[in-house]
């Protein structure tokens, strides 16, 4: 057969309104590093992970989480008070039955207390939606607004995380404003500009989506005085704040130092994503989205958003997976099955990981590059996975040829920051990204002291990297 041969369906289905969407830079990352690899290896160099952004294989065995689960299973199936095994118990013929959009109520139950508690808000179950992750947090919120069909334009953080940039350009009238950030946040009167700016081009504005705590990509969490003034202009410019915050947990700020997230400062502004990726595990791809925002809609109807999002929720993935938020449900509860009156004690078990991680990281970073302090800088981050680094004199151009080269000549993998950047910030600025790079502590593949060694190896062969690609002595 000739390469022109094409199915009927190839050639006959016209459908030019539909555009190949890029690939992400993380994507092709992901796609070549098996060749990287290779050539790293045939150069005898061992392969250090600074660049995926997965939790810890440590603190994500599942297998301590599966007989825990099954430990709190057996407790519902003593507190049904059957003792005949034939009898099929209730909770059992739920987990594999078919649910409703809103999942199990006693899941939604348990996760507004403890959440609640924990963040000082009066959570109602029946506010709270799951959802397949933040991810599909992202994408429900996308598409409430989506639904009139109008030109809308969200505002976000210059850089911003690449899955919600893929999620709200899929809609071919949707564009982004984004906000450049300074070391407490997005800058108020670009935030405010940028609303305005999008609204005298004749676009709705929904929402500012961000990550204020372990902002990824950019490696820092906002203050909290930033966080008032974020909620101030939201509020008086009429829009809501969409809260992704799958780091909430992995915070590295003593407790009385942690910074309150925008749901608990102003819950009828923000629409909340809960992820039990990083706190529990990614794959049941557990999440809840809350919010106590009312919208005036058509009609000048006043309607809850968790309404809207429920209809929205109930067109889209209809049915959720009762046996994976009922496994939820068993994670928070504590050994005597009892409700946790706190997640902090579950996340202090991966916080053990991700601290020691970001102290090498940060300590090696300090030892090995700290003499040069106006030839690089990295961010400090309070929570998350990350910490950006720039070459500040511009030294380096931390494109994908250097990506590349970083991985062949010194086996090392980072992400390069360009690709967080928004295409209107790259506009406004061509070099914006262009001398940083994301550098991740959350992963790589070894447990124990194994993994603190190379852990220290990977730090160690970086700064090596940026010393010579600064011209500048390599390590010996
Ligand atoms: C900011 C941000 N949002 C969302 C996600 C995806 O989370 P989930 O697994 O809950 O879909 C990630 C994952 O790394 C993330 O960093």
């Amino acid at each position: 057969m000739g390469t022109q041969d094409k199915s009927p369906a190839t050639t006959q289905l016209l459908a030019p309104e539909i555009t190949l969407q890029p690939v992400s830079v993380t994507r092709r990352m992901a796609a070549s590093l098996p060749h990287l690899r290779e050539v790293a290896a045939q150069k005898g160099l061992k392969i250090h992970h600074l660049g995926a952004g997965y939790p810890h294989p440590e603190v994500t065995d599942p297998r301590g989480f599966l007989a825990h689960k099954k430990a709190y299973f057996d407790h519902l199936t003593q507190a049904e008070g059957l003792n005949d095994p034939d009898v099929l118990p209730e909770y059992l013929r739920e987990a594999y039955a078919y649910t409703d959009t809103l999942g199990p109520y006693q899941a939604r139950l348990a996760f507004a207390r403890v959440y609640g508690s924990d963040w000082q808000v009066e959570i109602d179950p029946d506010h709270v939606l799951p959802t397949i992750g933040a991810t599909g947090g992202i994408s429900l919120s996308c598409s409430v607004f989506e639904r009139p069909g109008i030109p809308i334009a969200y505002i976000t953080d210059a850089p911003t995380y690449a899955g919600f940039l893929a999620r709200a350009t899929l809609n071919h009238k949707a564009v982004i404003y984004s906000v450049e950030m300074d070391s407490d946040g997005p800058i108020i009167e670009r935030f405010r500009e940028q609303i305005q700016a999008a609204r005298n081009a004749g676009y709705f504005v929904p929402l500012y989506y961000t990550v204020p705590d372990g902002h990824n990509p950019a490696g820092f969490s906002f203050s909290e005085q930033r966080r008032r003034e974020i909620i101030q202009v939201a509020e008086q410019e009429g829009i809501l704040i969409l809260e992704d915050a799958p780091y909430i947990y992995i915070n590295f700020a003593a407790a009385d130092k942690r910074s309150r997230p925008f749901f608990s400062l102003a819950p009828d502004r923000t629409i909340h994503l809960f992820t039990g990726s990083k706190i529990g595990l990614p794959g049941p791809r557990v999440g809840f989205i809350y919010t106590e925002a009312i919208l005036e809609v058509a009609d000048g109807l006043h309607v809850p958003l968790s309404d809207l999002l429920l209809t929205e929720a109930s067109a889209d993935l209809l049915l959720h997976n009762p046996e994976a938020l009922r496994g939820f449900e068993a994670l928070l509860h504590d050994e005597t099955m009892t409700l946790r009156k706190s997640l902090w004690p579950v996340a202090e078990e991966k916080l053990r990981v991700y601290r020691e991680n970001r102290s090498i990281m940060l300590e090696l970073l300090q030892q090995h590059l700290g003499d040069y302090a106006d030839h690089f800088s990295w961010t400090h981050p309070e929570a998350g996975f990350f910490t950006v680094f720039t070459f500040k004199q511009n030294q380096v151009t931390t494109d994908e040829d250097f990506i590349a080269r970083l991985v062949a000549d010194y086996g090392v993998v980072a992400i390069p920051m360009y690709a967080f950047y928004p295409d209107d910030a790259r506009l406004r600025n061509p070099g914006a990204g262009m001398h940083q790079l994301r550098l991740s502590f959350c992963f790589n593949e070894s447990t124990g002291e194994a993994r603190r060694k190379d852990m220290r190896e990977a730090v160690t062969a970086f700064c090596h990297a940026a010393r010579v690609e600064s011209g500048l002595p390599g390590l010996v």
